[in-house]
Formats: structure tokens, C-alpha cells, sequence
């Protein structure tokens, strides 16, 4: 079955689950980004701070899948959020992937304590009129940080890529996302370190619907409306992880999940108010 697609506020698309590339390097983490095309994938994310946007770009020509038939998402650190360094660093980005053009760019993290990321945010705008990058969006960024970059550029993101799973479903943040027409993307869909495949209302639909309680907390992020990207190096979980589309919770399934959310379930340094991620 094909993947379906999310249409942006850009008049872009993407699929509805993508490819998450941390900690992935080396020949090892070639290996396994080609894998992951092979098994379907077709939006890569990748980010500078990963130092593997050349492993990724390495991969997609292995693959030998056309360019265009592949969306390729990087991201801007926190170092490089004045005017001039961004423009750089985009170009440094598309260098080291070996292509001409980025299919979505987002502002990594918002390092409000630098208080930049309104002009990292117009050094993307002005990067997607040149065509370098064909959608924009930011990353951790809450409420009040794209209340700012909205006012400031007049210029709505079309992604925020947020953390996201079981234990933190992130019930306001896909409100704020949502009423401004921006698509949440999920970090972490599956919890990491923490991933609560064992928890009973996970178990519970596993059971019923005859998948993996992976596949379970996947399908729930696609009820949501979010797309996750989920990591891994094992081809036979990146087929799993992308094969959430022949089964649908019900709406008490999904609500059980949502209700996993603790006030401390957000993983280790993950607070865009504090976070410094450069
Ligand atoms: N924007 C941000 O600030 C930010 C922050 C963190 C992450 N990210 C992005 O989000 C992506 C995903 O997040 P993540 O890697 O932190 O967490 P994740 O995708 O929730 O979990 C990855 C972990 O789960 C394992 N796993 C994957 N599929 C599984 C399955 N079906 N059953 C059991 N275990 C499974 C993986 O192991 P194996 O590899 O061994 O299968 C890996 O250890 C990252 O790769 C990165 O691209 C963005």
C-alpha cells in the first residue's frame, strides 16, 4: 500500500511517515539510509548537528532512486541563526548532500537565550524564494517563538517538528500547530529511550488489530494528524515502522494513548526554553 501524503500550507506534499537518520554514520549509516529507501521511504530526515547530511546524500545516489521521487529535510543549527551564516550554512548543507536543492529546511532548535531565530527565520524565507529550498519550517519551537517569526516576516511555517510520543502527546502544541496550518512533525515518535510498548492501551490494540505495538504508537501519531520519523537500523522494523496503513484505531484506542502523557514524560534536555542546541 502506498504511502499517503500530508499537503503543507505551501502547496507542497509529504509522506505521511518519513525516515529519522540520527545517530546514523559511516558506512554503516549509508548502509542504512539506503536500506530504508529501499524498504520505502521516501522523506530523509537529516540535520547539520547530525554530521551525516553527506552519509544521507551518499545514500540517496546509491539508491538510485531519481532525486525527484525523494524529499530530503535538513536542518539549521544554532550557530549559524545570524542572516549571513544561514544563507551559509544552506549552502554548506546542500554541498554536502550533493544536490541542488532541499525539499524542507526547518530552524533546528529556537536557543531563545541567543535570541536569533527571527533572522534564521528570514534567512529560510529568503532561501525558498531563490528556490534553494522548497518548503520552510522550524523545529521545537513553541507558541510565543512563532508568534515572533510570523509577526516579524509576516511568513507561516509550514512544519514544526516537535518532540512527540506516548508519554508526551503534546496536546497544546498540536492545537497551536494546527489552528495556524502548520503540520506537526514527531521527534522521537516511538519514545526512545522510553518507548511504552509495554503499556497496557498499547499492548491492548496490538493485540486487537494483529500488529507490533510499534506500529500501534505509529498509527496512533497518524490519527493525530502528526508525521512521525521514526530511526532505525534494522531493515526489518523500517518495513514495520512504514506499514501503519492497512489498520485504523478507533477513537478510544487513540484517546487511551494520549492519555499515556505525564507531566514528566518529555525526554532528557528537550525544553525549547531552555535547550541550547548549537
Ligand atoms: N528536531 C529535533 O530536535 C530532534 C530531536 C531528536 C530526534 N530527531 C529526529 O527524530 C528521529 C527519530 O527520533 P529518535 O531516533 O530519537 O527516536 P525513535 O525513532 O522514537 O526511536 C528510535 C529507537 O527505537 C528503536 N526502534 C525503531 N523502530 C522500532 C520498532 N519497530 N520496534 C522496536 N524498536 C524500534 C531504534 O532501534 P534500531 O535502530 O536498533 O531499530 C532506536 O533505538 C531522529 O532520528 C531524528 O531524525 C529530531
Amino acid at each position: 500500500m502506498g504511502i499517503p501524503t500530508y499537503t503543507l500550507n505551501d502547496g507542497t506534499s509529504l509522506p505521511a511517515v518519513g525516515f529519522g537518520t540520527y545517530p546514523l554514520t559511516g558506512e554503516d549509516g549509508v548502509s542504512a539510509v539506503v536500506s530504508a529507501i529501499e524498504n520505502g521511504y521516501r522523506l530523509l530526515d537529516t540535520a547539520v548537528n547530525y554530521r551525516n547530511e553527506t552519509e544521507v546524500g551518499e545514500a540517496i545516489r546509491r539508491s538510485g532512486i531519481a532525486r525527484d521521487e525523494l524529499q530530503v529535510a535538513s536542518k539549521l543549527p544554532g550557530r549559524d541563526h545570524a542572516y549571513d551564516d544561514a544563507i551559509r550554512s544552506v549552502h554548506g548543507s546542500l554541498e554536502r548532500l550533493g544536490l541542488d536543492y532541499l525539499d524542507l529546511h526547518l530552524v533546528h532548535w529556537p536557543n531563545p537565550s541567543r535570541d536569533r531565530y527571527a533572522e534564521a527565520w528570514r534567512a529560510l524565507v529568503d532561501l525558498r524564494e531563490q528556490g534553494l529550498v522548497r518548503s520552510i519550517g522550524v523545529s521545537n519551537f513553541t507558541e510565543a517563538h512563532l508568534a515572533r517569526i510570523i509577526d516579524e516576516t509576516g511568513v507561516t511555517p509550514s512544519v514544526n517538528q516537535i518532540e512527540l510520543h506516548p508519554y508526551f502527546p503534546q496536546v497544546q502544541m498540536r492545537a497551536v500547530n494546527e489552528r495556524l496550518g502548520i503540520r506537526t512533525e514527531s521527534w522521537s515518535p516511538l519514545g526512545k529511550r522510553q518507548a511504552p510498548f509495554t503499556e497496557p492501551p498499547v499492548a491492548a490494540a496490538a493485540a486487537a488489530h494483529g500488529v507490533t505495538p510499534g506500529q500501534v504508537i505509529l498509527r496512533w501519531q497518524v490519527e493525530l494528524g502528526a508525521l512521525p520519523i521514526p530511526k532505525s537500523a534494522t531493515p526489518a522494523r523500517q518495513r514495520e515502522n512504514l506499514d501503519v496503513f492497512g489498520f485504523a484505531l478507533s477513537d478510544d484506542e487513540v484517546a487511551a494513548i494520549t492519555a499515556l502523557g505525564r507531566p514528566d514524560g518529555r525526554l532528557f534536555g528537550g525544553d525549547p526554553d531552555t535547550h541550547e542546541e548549537m
